[in-house]
């Protein structure tokens, strides 16, 4: 049995089966050796309602709607859309370290900016950010999977164009960038902190996740002379946004947008 189901903005999704578990597994690899995205969906009962749960939307401030390509919700009733296949690599937009930052992405990207997502994962960052107006994304990570997932999902999201994937080390760097995005635990933020430091734009901002309440003052600390603008936290996570003079030796704005 194959059913065809439109889900909106071109997207047409085939469902096929019934299959034995195994062969659902080898048809799904098999689908995606010949360079399609698949996933393996429950027939019915309790498995299709959690997964129909798992691969619901994330939406983030009723901006951007996060989901997979198999998820099945109508595209046409979103503002922006963002499809990841994570293929391994961390980040289906649903983990409140990178919804924080996703938010923080809705909030403050206003068109044009360069963005440099630090350990980009699925990409899911760096396709928000292209799609929410960024004129350039440089995305690096030291994960050949999160690469080649990242590439992928560029692809997919129609901004391949606009996203520069690396496995360059953030050292290596050479440019400055309006927004610096980085979803990596607390130790490698802070190790990370003069690298990144070097390479704002003045007036910039970096967002920061991946950090539990207790972390936020010992990252921040390391992230000066940069000031802190917001410390969001969600479910036991809080994340980090800095700014940097816009003048350098200046003191940097404050803007009050705590959250
Ligand atoms: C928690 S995931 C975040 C993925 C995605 N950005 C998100 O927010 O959902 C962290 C990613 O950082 C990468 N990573 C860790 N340390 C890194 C470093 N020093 N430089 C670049 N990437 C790094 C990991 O390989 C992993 O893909």
């Amino acid at each position: 049995m194959v059913d065809l189901r439109s889900v909106g903005r071109g997207r047409t999704l085939l469902f096929g089966g019934p299959f034995s578990d195994r062969e659902a597994v080898d048809a799904a690899i098999g689908i995606r050796a010949a360079g399609w995205t698949a996933d393996v969906r429950p027939e019915g009962g309790g498995h299709l309602a959690a997964w129909q749960a798992h691969t619901r939307p994330v939406i983030v401030d009723g901006r951007l709607w996060v989901c997979f390509p198999w998820s099945e919700f109508d595209r046409d009733q979103a503002r922006t859309v963002v499809e990841i296949d994570p293929d391994g690599a961390f980040g289906t937009g649903g983990h409140p370290t990178t919804r924080m930052l996703l938010a923080q992405l809705v909030g403050r990207i206003e068109g044009g900016e360069s963005v440099l997502d630090v350990g980009c994962g699925s990409g899911v960052l760096a396709v928000a950010a292209a799609l929410l107006g960024a004129a350039s994304v440089t995305a690096v990570d030291i994960s050949p999977a999160a690469i080649a997932a990242t590439t992928a999902n560029a692809v997919r999201n129609q901004v391949g164009k606009r996203v520069v994937v690396s496995g360059t080390p953030v050292a290596e760097l050479t440019d400055r960038f309006d927004v610096i995005v980085a979803n990596i635990h607390a130790a490698g933020l802070r190790e990370l902190a003069p690298a990144l430091l070097a390479r704002m734009a003045p007036g910039g901002w970096v967002g920061l996740s991946g950090l539990s309440p207790a972390q936020v003052s010992l990252v921040a600390a390391a992230y000066r002379p940069a000031s802190v603008i917001a410390t969001p936290v969600l479910d036991d996570w809080a994340a980090l946004v800095v700014v940097a003079p816009a003048v350098p030796g200046e003191n940097p704005p404050v803007d009050g947008n705590s959250h």
